[in-house]
């Protein structure tokens, strides 16, 4: 396809949210080179505990995780953004090849490049894709046992019967011999939730914000950003956390010919981050084809780190 089209395609995706009786945008666009480098912030805040929290587990149990890994292995990471996380488990899984993935390619390329020169043992190979897109491992790589990495909980940001299947495709890729290291943020109080999503400097605000500028770009729009807020709470029926961006203003726009219309107060859907117990974890996995094998957790049970095998 030409570039043309897909830039048509995707104009006409975004489109389709921006005239739809709930407006929403796909999370997808928080991350142009400004937002992984506002999310990189966001992972830095007091408030926003999973960074770190799932960085200690890792830390702590690199050892034994690394027992459930074949070393020599081909690790695929979707979402990798800063590739940091891999970083706290190489010494231990020793892999052969590692593959991150994402849809912010121009950050991508330099996370990879700065891993691949302080780990010239390692064969790093990006691929710069929307994970709703097959991943194809080069055919030189086929042979390796292989193992998908995905903390975050990016896993949360998709719907659970996407989620079910995206860990379906990701069983299919490791095929039956592999397996999958899955970080997972657990449901928690209210409070913490809460502030971990509205922090105090502003950040994720300007991150959720980012969204109108890059769409802004890609639809050549006008949207004008400081006529919206962010606003962000914690359903606690669905256990997630729901994240729009408000009109503070009634506002028109002419965007690609169509009228897109914003009523004072009106909302449009950013993002949903669902919150799991290990029973929930355990049960998607098992719709997937893996076997949850081992669950680490922080001391305050926070956030979890699930080795879920093939089966
Ligand atoms: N894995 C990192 C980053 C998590 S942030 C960590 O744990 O800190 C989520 C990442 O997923 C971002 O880097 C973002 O660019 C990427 N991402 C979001 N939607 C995506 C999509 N549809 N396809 C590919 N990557 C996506
Ligand atoms: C990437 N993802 C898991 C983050 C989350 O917590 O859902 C994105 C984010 N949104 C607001 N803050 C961080």
């Amino acid at each position: 396809m030409t570039t043309e089209l897909l830039l048509e395609e995707e104009q006409q995706a975004i489109m389709e949210g921006l005239l739809s009786q709930q407006k929403f945008i796909n999370p997808k666009y928080f991350y142009n080179h400004r937002g992984s480098k506002l999310f990189e912030q966001i992972t830095e805040l007091v408030e926003y505990y999973p960074t770190r929290t799932e960085r200690s587990i890792l830390l702590t149990y690199a050892k034994d995780i690394a027992r459930h890994i074949d070393s020599e292995a081909l690790i695929i990471e979707p979402g990798a953004g800063s590739c940091k996380k891999i970083e706290y488990l190489l010494n231990e899984l020793h892999p052969s090849v590692y593959v991150p993935q994402d849809v912010s390619a121009e950050f991508l390329a330099q996370s990879a490049s700065r891993l691949s020169n302080t780990y010239p043992w390692l064969d790093v190979s990006p691929i710069a894709s929307d994970f709703s897109q097959p991943i194809i491992i080069p055919d030189k790589y086929q042979n390796y046992r292989k193992y998908v990495f995905y903390p975050g909980s990016t896993i949360g940001n998709f719907e659970p019967g996407d989620a079910r299947q995206f860990l379906q495709q990701m069983r299919e890729l490791v095929g039956k011999q592999g397996g999958m290291l899955l970080g997972v943020d657990l449901h928690k109080e209210n409070e913490v939730l809460h502030a971990a999503y509205n922090d105090k400097k502003g950040i994720t605000a300007e991150f959720n914000l980012n969204t109108l500028y890059h769409i802004n770009q890609i639809l050549e729009a006008q949207m004008d950003v400081s006529k919206f807020e962010h606003y962000a709470l914690y359903n606690e029926k669905q256990q997630r956390i729901e994240m729009y961006l408000r009109s503070l203003i009634q506002q028109d726009y002419n965007i690609l010919g169509h009228k897109v219309t914003f009523a004072e107060g009106e909302l449009i859907h950013t993002e949903h981050s669902y919150k799991y117990t290990l029973d929930g974890i355990a049960e998607m996995a098992e719709s997937a084809g893996f076997y949850l094998e081992h669950s680490w957790l922080d001391d305050n049970q926070l956030f979890s780190v699930n080795y879920l095998r093939a089966v």
